[in-house]
């Protein structure tokens, strides 16, 4: 199975998110495979979405949720109120938070046994910035961010958890991004594998792991074809309609083991 994790950001409002959602659901109709679809739109939005999503394959996620369910934490969301929205799935660390919010290790850690906790899945987002890959320090960073923010997080739960390897110089808001190249990625994910099983054992061969960063239409069967990519965490791409039939289209091609479809 192939993942597609699509974070739209503020890139849509709650109409253009349902007219987005309608678009999807066209693509998927009438397959009888499809990847796992999994859309994050902003909150506001959740409830419409669920609507439109409804009875569909495609299920729902969120961008980020608070580590308290309730209690004195003005203008956050907990992950039990976005579960009841009908949310599944919940991205945590993003760097864009980590970034513009400064959102820190600790913190992601706490959200990723919240998330965890209140049976969703948790998606963490780790990656270093073009600054520490420039050092050469992509492994330790990553590791560095799977060992905090998974800190808290037990092999039992870890069955819930998807990893998305997002090089932060990678990611299409961030200014002249690229790609990261297959190789990059794949010795990234190795890496994570590794870092995955010392840290939960056995178990932690069957956690997803993702790729994400100026992901599009184009390039996204280079990645999906390489076994140790699980999935995509698509962000730019992923509200517009084109690009995400032809990365719907790529991940079965994969699925397929690469025949023609
Ligand atoms: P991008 O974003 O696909 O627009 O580079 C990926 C992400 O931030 O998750």
């Amino acid at each position: 199975m192939k993942h597609l994790i699509a974070n739209w950001k503020m890139y849509v409002d709650t109409r253009g998110g349902v007219a987005l959602a309608r678009e999807l659901l066209r693509i998927c109709r009438g397959r009888d495979v499809l990847p796992d679809i999994i859309v994050c739109p902003s909150f506001p939005a959740l409830s419409e979405m669920q609507k439109a999503l409804a009875r569909s394959r495609v299920r729902l996620g969120a961008q980020d949720a608070f580590w308290a369910n309730d209690g004195a934490h003005t203008g956050e969301v907990g992950p039990q109120v976005l579960k009841d929205l009908g949310v599944s799935a919940v991205i945590v660390g993003h760097s864009e938070r980590r970034r513009e919010l400064g959102e820190t290790d600790a913190m992601v850690a706490k959200k990723c046994e919240a998330v965890l906790g209140a049976g969703l899945t948790a998606i963490l987002c780790v990656g270093e910035d073009r600054a520490e890959r420039a050092a050469g320090q992509t492994r330790e960073v990553v590791e560095r961010q799977l060992h905090l923010g998974l800190a808290n997080v037990t092999a039992r739960d870890s069955i819930r958890l998807f990893i998305a390897y997002e090089p932060v110089w990678a990611i299409s808001g961030s200014g002249n991004a690229e790609p990261a190249s297959v190789e990059d990625v794949v010795m990234a994910l190795v890496h994570i594998r590794e870092t995955l099983a010392a840290m939960f054992g056995p178990s932690a061969a069957a956690i997803p792991l993702l790729y994400g960063g100026s992901v599009s239409g184009e390039n996204a069967y280079t990645y999906l074809r390489e076994d140790c990519v699980d999935g995509i965490l698509l962000g730019g791409a992923s509200v517009k309609v084109h690009q995400l039939s032809e990365i719907v289209e790529a991940a079965l091609r994969a699925m397929k083991g690469g025949t023609a479809l």
